[in-house]
């Protein structure tokens, strides 16, 4: 045979996505649809997080999914649950994934298989353990030897528990994904390749491999030998989302590896939503076009303990609770979603067939308020400090999640010295001589705050730094806690003083360093601070369970921090919301004396709780004005653009008639392609000169308005998610301005905007002017 034809047979038969198909699977990848034992085979997946479940509900929530329609479990791997130190796993209790893939499977139910290693999912560092961070020149998610390596020993043990759970073995696993959205991360198919060799070499030659991407970036990493998938969320124009992968490869199946039910909420945010009816409208279209989806989340969960992560650009920090608007509640509840979609799914059964009854439902209930009776401050806590010159993020220490304190002595400062803390991750309390003088809050980028009086030489700094979760989306991951860089003393006309010779006191997130604590009664006694707060501190209180029911703990007097039940760490509070309550499931709760310990870093208002029987999700509390930005006016601006936009729905660049350098960039929205009163943005990148982008990790922005209640604020105009929007408020009329504060000058010269995804890009902006400052 002609050695070129050969080359092509060979590239056809072993290469091709399509043939990767094992007979001996029974699952196969045929043309324009999977097939199973040779029946074409609709993937209907539901997505599930085995940590964010209490495991002895693993399988009710598995049996609702079932009962939803669903005929897959889809679920990633949290690579930091599994490997808390270097090369020490834990496959065991909360983590033990054969126990939930072989509970999928006795439900007669296929699972996909998604391990990274990185899997962003809201999950602190995108599931990154926190320990890679201890090289600081290492380079996450590429081809870096170290992180290569470590992924290896992972992937190793990962595959020593699943290896023979693969559908070509006889097991449920179909599908197994490579790396996850690399697209959104950067180029680099040499590392994406570096990644499905290890899943190939553990798992064998029969085993799918596919990729899932967005629509707009999936060919920047996609390899010619696995199956590419595409992810969007409710209301998205499902053919314009298939369009380009069609338009490449005509003979691909079709799967939305994540149509996103609804959408998981940041601390002093508001609580997301997202209707029934788009997510039942496009689960329709998608079944009557015989295209499969994971649905993402069907069930989110909870983000116990630290696991929570944070969004970028900016900080934005998750909540405890990830509920996600999803079917199917915190709780394991059905909602009305649950039975909107159940109705969906069953209304394309084959004639004949039926769904399978819901499974029981785990009781809800009250507990009874309570009082804390002891608490262990904060300012008085036996630490044994560490001695250090410069200032060390936590990781140093060796500490990966909680809160830690730096020390110094001042020398001697007048009124209106000026602060630097860079950067305080995330939140914190400045003291002198026991005195608070200010908070940094990172979700705010605050790094100053000047000194109030005279400060005499020997007075004492404290700073009480505490870690909120790390970075799990863009860039940002690679996010070291406690104070970044350093602390600097700036006075008047003078070049800043680095500030050294730090006591370093380390308070690491776990139950023994709380156990050890000595209490004190907490009485009449203790002082109130001016704002009528008790002190920051560790409290304990014990309450009482007449019969053991799931229920939601009220933390809405409480400041800040952790919270434990029975050992069972529950996870973060925060009294600016949206959550309120944490989910305190009946399994964790003994019928008699259960013991709660909260650490809050600010003291609560009062020292109580009670369980209710519904979660309190939507209560945003925010006081603070510098928490909300403010629209700069726009006198100052020079106008860089002036003109028309073509009516599309994808990215459009708008070259500046007169570039130059500035920190703010307006855009006023003139009136809309749909002729509507509404301006609306799905993404913005700016560029300059060279053809670069402009970082958005400290963008800020404001606008003239924007729809309250849809999750339509002005940062989701760059917040990496294509599927979000910043939304201009229905009953405002044009023109619309929309002001970004890009942190730092650069030199502009375009700017490119993506319209919102749903069907004909509604509230498409037609005609606009930009400005700079
Ligand atoms: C992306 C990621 C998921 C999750 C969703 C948003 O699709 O792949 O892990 O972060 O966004 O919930």
């Amino acid at each position: 045979m002609h050695n070129t034809l050969r080359l092509f047979l060979f590239i056809l038969v072993f290469l091709s996505p399509f043939s990767r198909a094992s007979a001996k699977s029974g699952f196969e990848v045929g043309k324009g649809a999977f097939t199973l034992d040779g029946e074409p085979f609709t993937v209907k997946a539901a997505e599930l997080h085995y940590p964010r479940i209490p495991r002895p509900y693993w399988k009710q929530r598995i049996e609702m999914c079932k009962a939803l329609g669903m005929n897959t479990i889809c679920l990633y791997t949290f690579w930091n649950a599994h490997e808390p130190a270097p090369d020490v796993f834990d496959f065991s209790g909360q983590n033990d994934i054969r126990a939930f893939i072989e509970l999928c499977q006795e439900e007669g139910l296929k699972v996909i298989l998604r391990p990274g290693p990185y899997v962003c999912a809201e999950w602190e560092m995108g599931g990154l353990p926190w320990w890679l961070l201890r090289k600081d020149d290492i380079r996450l998610r590429e081809d870096d030897p170290l992180f290569l390596e470590r992924v290896g020993h992972f992937q190793e043990a990962l595959a020593a528990q699943l290896q023979d759970l693969t559908a070509d073995k006889g097991g449920p696993i179909i599908m197994i994904q490579v790396e996850n959205e690399y697209g959104s991360y950067g180029k680099n198919k040499p590392y994406v390749a570096a990644i499905r060799d290890m899943l190939r070499k553990n798992f064998g030659p029969d085993v799918v491999l596919f990729q899932c991407d967005w629509s707009s970036n999936f060919l920047d990493n996609g390899l010619d030998d696995l199956v590419w998938t595409l992810n969007f969320g409710t209301g998205a124009d499902i053919q314009a989302q298939f369009q380009p992968l069609v338009e490449v490869r005509p003979d691909s199946p079709l799967m939305c590896s994540e149509f996103w039910s609804g959408w998981f909420d940041k601390w002093g945010a508001e609580h997301e939503t997202r209707p029934a009816a788009d997510m039942t409208a496009g689960i329709a279209e998608m079944l009557s076009r015989e295209i499969s989806f994971s649905l993402y989340m069907t069930h989110g969960g909870t983000n116990w303990g630290h696991w929570a992560g944070a969004n970028s650009p900016g900080y934005a920090p998750d909540v405890t609770s990830y509920d996600y608007d999803a079917p199917i509640s915190e709780s394991g509840r059905p909602t009305a979603k649950y039975f909107a979609l159940r109705d969906t799914l069953a209304g394309y059964l084959p004639a004949g067939e039926k769904l399978p009854p819901l499974p029981d439902l785990i009781p809800s209930g009250e507990v009874r308020p309570f009082a804390f009776k002891e608490y262990a401050p904060l300012g008085q806590l036996h630490y044994k400090p560490k001695r250090e010159v410069f200032i060390r993020p936590m990781e140093y220490f060796g500490q990966g999640f909680g809160s830690i304190i730096y020390s110094t002595t001042l020398p001697q400062l007048p009124a209106g010295t000026v602060l630097t803390v860079d950067e305080p991750h995330d939140f914190a309390r400045v003291f002198i001589d026991g005195d608070e003088i200010g908070r940094l809050d990172r979700r705010m980028a605050q790094t100053t705050l000047s000194v109030p009086a005279d400060v005499a030489a020997g007075s004492r700094l404290d700073i009480l730094v505490e870690a909120t979760g790390r970075i799990n989306f863009g860039r940002a991951i690679k996010d070291y806690k406690g104070i970044t860089t350093g602390v600097y003393a700036t006075l008047p006309g003078l070049p800043s003083l680095e500030l050294t010779g730090w006591d370093v006191y380390l308070l690491p997130d776990n139950l023994e360093f709380y156990e050890t604590t000595a209490f004190a009664p907490l009485d009449s006694a203790v002082q109130r601070s001016s704002d009528g707060r008790l002190p920051a501190g560790i409290y304990r209180g014990t309450f009482v369970v007449e019969k053991a029911a799931d229920t939601f703990l009220r933390f809405d007097t409480w400041g800040k921090g952790l919270v434990y039940v029975n050992g069972h760490p529950l996870g973060r509070i925060w009294h600016i919301g949206p959550q309120q309550t944490l989910y305190t499931p009946a399994c964790w709760l003994n019928e008699g004396d259960n013991e709660i310990l909260v650490l809050d870093i600010i003291g609560p208002s009062e020292a109580l709780s009670e369980g209710v029987a519904e979660p309190i999700l939507d209560d945003l509390r925010l006081s603070l004005p510098d928490e909300q930005a403010e629209m700069p006016a726009l006198d100052s601006f020079r106008r860089v653009f002036e003109g028309p936009t073509q009516a599309c729905s994808g990215w459009q660049t708008l070259e500046f008639t007169s570039p130059g350098r500035g920190r703010y960039v307006a855009i006023e929205a003139l009136e809309a392609h749909d002729g509507g009163n509404i301006a609306s943005i799905a993404e913005i990148y700016i560029s300059t000169p060279g053809g670069l982008t402009v970082p958005r990790e400290n963008w800020r922005a404001s606008a003239s308005s924007s729809e309250v209640g849809r999750n339509r604020t002005p940062e989701k105009a760059f917040d990496l998610q294509e599927s979000t929007s910043w939304t201009s408020a229905p009953d405002a009329a044009y023109p619309h301005t929309l002001v970004i504060d890009l942190g730092a000058e650069y030199d502009l010269n375009a700017l490119r905007l993506l319209p919102r995804m749903e069907p004909g890009a509604p509230a498409a902006i037609r005609n606009l002017k930009v400005s700079i400052r």
